[in-house]
């Protein structure tokens, strides 16, 4: 089958920024799969907390079909940082999960913040540019997902996790740190 041609030629500065979105979600959304499959090695995903978490995992696994899709489509290549940051992901729902539901939830509470925020800033970039109204609406959309994750997490008292101020500021610098390697590399 012959390959759709894209319609508009990019501006480098803005391929640039398309490439970047699509490396880094596609980054992010691979280890936010794996975190929660971290914590369902943990919790029953019979119980009611399991489903929940349970129920999260599975927009995170739409979240990372997409962006799997749009890589391979953009022709973008992967960050260096992909393994690592899966088996980082994992470590970290392991972890969370082992101290607790609270703190499983903080996990998410302290991720979607960052996710939301670091999704609304590339919406407005692609909105200001006027660039790939596609990737707009994905990258929209999925932010109304994580802002659910986000409260979910919170409903369950992910403050009230002893330690949560420590806990949460260190998974988001975890999260800025992996956003900021996986941009460029
Ligand atoms: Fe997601
Ligand atoms: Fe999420």
């Amino acid at each position: 089958m012959p390959i759709k041609k894209k319609t508009k030629k990019l501006e480098p500065q803005d391929k640039k920024l398309i490439e970047e979105i699509i490396r880094v979600d596609h980054a992010g959304e691979h280890g936010a799969t794996q975190i929660y499959r971290g914590q369902l090695a943990i919790f029953n995903e019979n119980t009611e907390f399991g489903k929940e978490i349970k129920e999260m995992a599975e927009q995170e696994e739409i979240h990372k079909s997409t962006f799997d899709e749009l890589i391979v489509k953009e022709d973008v290549k992967p960050t260096i940082m992909f393994p690592i940051w899966n088996i980082a992901g994992y470590a970290l729902g392991v972890g969370t999960a082992l101290l607790g539901k609270k703190a499983a939830m903080a996990c998410t509470v302290a991720v979607e913040e960052v996710i939301g925020q670091h999704y609304e800033e590339q919406a407005e970039e692609l909105k200001k540019r006027k660039i790939n109204p596609q990737l707009l609406k994905t990258v929209k959309k999925f932010r109304e997902d994580e802002l659910e994750h986000h409260d979910t997490g919170v409903e369950h008292q992910a403050e009230m996790t002893t330690g949560y101020i420590l806990l949460s500021k260190t998974i988001k610098q975890l999260c800025y740190t992996a956003i900021k390697i996986s941009k460029k590399y």
